[in-house]
């Protein structure tokens, strides 16, 4: 453990620095699914979902790294090579096959809501040490994604 500009003690600053790359993992494999998704996407809604899909990387890439650079500042370290990522991440993998628009639509739903639940979980963690500059990040990651998933959900209905 690295030493931190933050006033927690060790012990909960090691609990949230795990939470984090946790999250980064996932962020991470989601981040590198979404582009996935822009690139190999198909059918009568491809113009609207091409870029929508890029949005949400752009906006996901900006929390994976303050996600990372959070971790670091607390005095750990951000794991995420794709290696690392591979092993840490709790995604399912995304079906490579996979072309038609609307089926990304719904793979990615099912995504962003796995990636919601652990963000929502480190959420609950870091309010329980008493770290609410890591509750105020989860936040807005939570309600970006949430707003996310609700355009995904439209498409679908
Ligand atoms: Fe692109």
């Amino acid at each position: 453990m690295f030493k931190s500009p933050s006033p927690l003690a060790e012990e909960p600053r090691t609990k949230i620095i795990e939470q984090l790359n946790a999250r980064l993992a996932d962020g991470l494999d989601l981040h590198s699914q979404i582009k996935v998704a822009h690139w190999n996407v198909k059918g009568p809604q491809f113009a609207a979902l091409h870029p929508l899909f890029e949005s949400f990387a752009v906006a996901l890439a900006a929390f994976n790294d303050e996600i990372a650079e959070r971790a670091v500042t607390l005095g750990g370290r951000a794991y995420g090579t794709a290696r690392q990522v591979a092993r840490a991440s709790g995604l399912p993998e995304y079906p490579a096959e996979t072309s038609r628009d609307l089926e990304h639509v719904r793979l990615l739903v099912e995504r962003f809501e796995k990636y919601l639940d652990g963000v929502r979980a480190a959420r609950a963690i870091a309010e329980k040490l008493g770290d609410p500059d890591g509750v105020d990040l989860f936040t807005r990651v939570v309600a970006e994604f949430e707003k996310n998933a609700w355009f995904l959900r439209a498409s679908l209905e």
